[in-house]
């Protein structure tokens, strides 16, 4: 072992911030634009990325500290580019607790984006449906969250440098960012519903029970992801856009067991009508920002 490793041994652990903070100075080597947005894209739903101009592609497992994504339908790469006239940085899937990742992990990349500068991120996923209005392929806009995952990526000591100890939740959900993205489904016959996300941690589907337990507690649609990055996009004031993709009527609302490929069938289905949802968005998005 060499002086130098053996020292490095021996020094104090980097902190998050001082990982987020490597991993975006990674990344600010690798390409030259500078996003202001970021996206998050779920199961499935990863192929926008394929589609931005001028691209560079980081897999997660050459960034400093990134998680790396085990779930099918994760590629498993960050992609910096350009959509419309705007940089964005594309996360081609993302980690879970129920890979076994910590909540903190989860969020990493969050963390990074903050050290980057971004502004907004737009945090996408499948989602099962619990409003009985919901078809399968619903693209819904979320309008805020139930954790009932367990934990928070905020537990424990609190770095000053992400945000405060307490980050209001009021309005986790950017209200403009909602109005916009509700406008713009409408005027592109593209109908959209707002909804409230449950998360929970997984990996099982949920029971029938449970359902009706969520839709009593006012949930419209549940997952396993998203909401320990909008806790920590909204702790470092970065606004956020949620949009859910109905792939599966939630658990006993049909009589029939849910299964992952149908998951992926329907936001591969829906995909090409997510992608122009989002092309028309992020322009739009970008000017809120810059106004
Ligand atoms: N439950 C939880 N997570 C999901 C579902 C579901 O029905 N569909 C897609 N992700």
């Amino acid at each position: 072992m060499s002086p130098s490793r053996k020292s490095a041994k021996k020094a104090k652990p980097d902190s998050e911030f001082e990982r987020a903070e490597s991993a975006a100075q990674f990344i600010f080597s690798k390409t030259d634009l500078r996003p202001q947005i970021a996206l998050v894209l779920g199961s499935g739903l990863g192929a926008f990325a394929d589609e931005f101009e001028n691209a560079t592609k980081i897999p997660y497992a050459e960034i400093p500290h990134f998680p790396r994504s085990t779930a099918i339908g994760h590629a498993g790469q960050l992609v910096l580019g350009v959509v419309g006239d705007v940089a964005v940085a594309g996360m081609q899937g993302r980690v879970h607790l129920y890979e076994g990742y910590s909540a903190k992990e989860v969020i990493f990349p969050i963390r990074v984006f903050a050290r980057m500068g971004v502004k907004a991120v737009i945090l996408t996923n499948a989602a099962g449906g619990i409003k009985r209005e919901f078809v399968q392929g619903q693209l819904v806009v979320l309008k805020d969250h139930i954790n009932l995952q367990g934990v928070s990526p905020l537990s424990g000591p609190n770095d000053e440098r992400f945000g405060q100890r307490f980050p209001d939740m009021t309005v986790a959900y950017d209200r403009r960012f909602r109005e916009l993205t509700v406008g713009e489904g409408n005027r592109n016959r593209i109908g959209l519903y707002e909804g409230v996300y449950a998360a929970l941690p997984g990996p099982s589907y949920e029971t029938p029970a449970e359902i009706r337990y969520l839709r009593t507690i006012g949930a419209d649609l549940v997952g396993m992801s998203t909401v320990p990055e909008v806790i920590a996009a909204r702790h470092s004031g970065i606004r956020v856009l949620g949009i859910s993709c109905v792939t599966n009527a939630a658990a006993g609302i049909l009589d029939q067991p849910l299964d992952h490929k149908e998951v992926l069938e329907t936001a591969e289905r829906v995909k090409s009508q997510f992608i122009a949802l989002l092309k028309i968005v992020i322009p739009r998005i970008a000017a809120e920002l810059g106004g």
